[in-house]
């Protein structure tokens, strides 16, 4: 069947991806309206779930809440809308009037796209609507332009990329993370309150505190069992997604970008493209949900997701702020011992930064601590066989820094208002071209004349005091263009060194989102590098972004945030989950640690395939009383790798095999470690006691291969 087809009798547009249908129509007044989003329909199954927009049952209820495909503000809709337009006059509202249809299909025949257009009746504001499905995913993406076609200012009070309406269910759970800095993606589960539930983030950037995707299911779905409906916002700035749950059992959810009070403004002639809200109708429970957001991230997200992700060192926990030359050769030189692969000096290499207070802005190498510049630690780093990387923060400044004294109308600011600090630093205004400019200026040197392999791209504070007095309607548009001119300088950097990878970091996972992951490669997951806290930070993490994104450090012990001492394994293994790195003071390690380390690291070699490109199952609650795992299948089944965890045991707890997913039925593994052989069928419906060391936090790497 085509990806989109349309119904002569009814006019339903129907979407079809691999395993799912999504039914929308333009009905009699002119809106586009939701029909179907579930399990995959013919054309004439679609054609019977229209249901004509009837009446009003009595003079108190409007359009149903739900049920419209970008519900406005006008008429009589009453709940919160999507699109929501002020214009010159400072009259309100939007009247939709349809303006055309088409469908473009891609040159392989391999995706196709939805363009719905409308314009409003009176004024001369027009509205396109556009839906992507693929033959490879059932991820469906969808966002809306927006185009002023008078002589004068229109103001997008609210202008979402998408609502999302669900099937009527007997009952509704919503799944989210919240979280807050060393603490981020806490996953919660709760039932959808009767009313509207607001996630959103107010401080310019994606944030630690929310994320913004959703999970919705009827309350009864497991990680293995079950239909899930979830969403994901491909944006970085702040953003708001309300999820309502109406008076007569309906739900729904509309996200943009913006927080409430912010506005988009568009100028004559202008046009505004929202970010992609992508959505996902999944079988398999939230698993399954999962597996299949993962595979569209690394297939239609990120652009490097088949390379194989070096083991990386990062010297911030090592060193801090105290970096020089020497000190990073010597941990370097550690570093390669463990096979280490691409080694990455953190913050404290240029200018005056010797702590947080001053420095940030003036992006040369120290002259006391790197007289030579970064070029001979580059080369050595380089001669040991590891590539090369640098730690960058290039949106903010600190007020003590030779940027700050030359340009202090560079930063966000209300004239006449504080400009308060946090982390001692102001924000850089990256909605004028000409910061924005600067920076990728002198990103570009750096990472052409020191031959940088790798950036991490930092952001250490929460936009504040937002003010551009510059352009007409600045303190407005900065919300958008801020995040805009952000994409621009990473996408003309990677175009310009196609060798260069980045990870995104803002204090760890402040800023993780879809928008963000199309122009890097990898995400620092937290400040928080604590084994067993990482288990539950990491679990939060990848119910949507993949393991190929997940950096992960070991690090020393006691822990310097939380004062916890696990085994260096535990460590290795917790970190192996995602992207192994390595972050602990070498120089201290001692002989026996680095052979463990090296050893460990080899093997995290040998298995990373499974992780990086292999498909994920979540094992058990890793806070439980018994063990927890996270398991990789190759696409394949052909390999499979078994993360297992456990805490304090208990003596006389019960002990429950882990019960593997994933593989198939009715063939034999063999342990590549003990060379036991194992059937699937006793694997996965009869589980496997994983034999861990004894004592608190234990925990074991199991790699099965198939036996031909
Ligand atoms: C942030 C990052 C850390 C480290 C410091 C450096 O907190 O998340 O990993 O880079 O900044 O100042």
């Amino acid at each position: 069947m085509p990806l989109i087809t349309r119904s002569p009798d009814t006019g339903v547009w129907l979407l079809n991806t691999p395993r799912t249908s999504y039914a929308l129509r333009i009905d009699e007044s002119g809106a586009p309206c939701h029909v179907a989003w579930g399990p995959r329909l013919t054309p004439a199954e679609a054609d019977t779930l229209v249901v004509p927009a009837g009446e009003p049952s009595d003079s108190f209820e409007g359009r149903p809440a739900v049920g419209e495909e970008l519900p406005v503000d006008g008429g009589t809709r009453y709940g919160p809308p999507s699109l929501q337009v002020r214009y010159a006059d400072g009259s309100r509202a939007f009247e939709w009037e349809p303006a055309g249809q088409r469908v473009e299909e891609s040159a392989r025949g391999n995706s196709a796209e939805l363009v719905l257009s409308f314009r409003d009746r009176v004024f001369p504001l027009s509205v396109d609507l556009h839906y992507r499905v693929r033959s490879d995913t059932d991820v469906i993406e969808r966002w809306t332009v927006l185009r002023s076609e008078g002589g004068h200012r229109v103001d997008l009070l609210r202008a979402d990329s998408a609502a999302w309406t669900l099937p009527p269910l007997p009952d509704y759970r919503l799944s989210h993370v919240t979280g807050q800095w060393s603490a981020e993606s806490r996953l919660r589960r709760e039932r959808l309150p009767h009313g509207e539930t607001v996630l959103t983030s107010r401080r310019g950037t994606t944030s630690h505190h929310a994320n913004p995707w959703t999970m919705l299911d009827d309350g009864t779905a497991t990680e293995d069992r079950g239909r899930v409906w979830s969403t994901a916002l491909a944006w970085s700035g702040s953003w708001r997604i309300t999820v309502q749950r109406t008076p007569d059992g309906r739900a729904g959810l509309t996200g943009g970008v913006g927080h409430e009070g912010t506005c988009v403004p568009l100028g004559p002639g202008e046009e505004f493209t929202t970010p992609v809200s992508a959505g996902l109708c999944a079988d398999g429970g939230f698993g399954g949900a999962s597996r299949a957001w993962h595979a569209y991230v690394r297939t239609h997200v990120l652009r490097h997701a088949e390379e194989t992700a070096p083991v990386l060192y990062n010297s911030w926990e090592a060193t801090g702020f105290d970096v020089d030359e020497a000190g990073q050769l010597a941990l370097a030189e550690r570093a390669a011992r463990l096979g280490v692969e691409l080694y990455v000096v953190d913050d404290g290499w240029f200018g005056a930064r010797r702590s947080d207070r001053a420095g940030l802005g003036d992006w040369t190498p120290a002259p006391d601590r790197f007289p030579r510049g970064l070029g001979p630690l580059s080369d050595a780093v380089r001669r040991l066989g590891m590539r090369f990387g640098v730690w960058v923060e290039p949106e903010m400044v600190n007020p003590d820094s030779d940027l700050y004294r030359a340009h202090p109308d560079w930063v966000l600011h209300l004239p006449g208002r504080a400009r308060t600090e946090l982390r001692n630093q102001l924000v850089l205004n990256f909605a004028r071209r000409d910061v924005a400019d600067w920076a990728y200026g002198w990103l570009d040197r750096l990472v052409a004349e020191h031959r940088v392999d790798f950036l991490k791209w930092d952001m250490n504070r929460a936009i504040g005091e937002a003010g551009w007095s510059g352009p007409e309607g600045g303190n407005d548009l900065l919300w958008t263009r801020y995040v805009h001119h952000l994409y621009g300088v990473l996408d003309r950097l990677r175009d310009a060194h196609p060798h260069l990878r980045i990870e995104t970091c803002s204090g760890g996972g402040g800023r993780v989102d879809l928008g963000i992951l199309a122009r890097t490669d990898q995400a620092w997951t937290s400040d928080n590098t604590d084994a067993v806290d990482r288990l539950g930070i990491q679990r939060g993490f990848g119910q949507i972004y993949p393991a190929r994104v997940m950096s992960a450090w070991v690090t020393d012990v006691p822990n310097q945030l939380t004062g916890l001492s696990v085994p260096l394994r535990f460590r290795f293994h917790a970190a192996a989950a995602g992207l192994l790195g390595i972050g602990g003071d070498l120089a201290r390690w001692s002989e026996a640690e680095l052979a463990e380390g090296a050893a460990l690291v080899a093997r995290y070699k040998e298995v990373r395939h499974l992780v990086q490109h292999g498909e994920q199952y979540r094992i058990g609650e890793p806070y439980g009383e018994g063990v927890s795992a996270v398991q990789y299948v190759a696409a394949d089944g052909a390999e499979a790798l078994v993360l297992a965890f456990r805490g304090s045991p208990r003596h006389g707890s019960p002990r429950v095999p882990l019960r593997l997913r994933g593989l198939p039925p009715g063939l034999r593994y063999r342990d590549t470690g003990t060379g036991a052989v194992h059937h699937s069928t006793v694997l996965t419906e009869y589980g496997l006691d994983p034999e861990l060391p004894s004592g608190d936090w234990a925990s074991a790497l199991l790699h099965l291969e198939r036996v031909p």
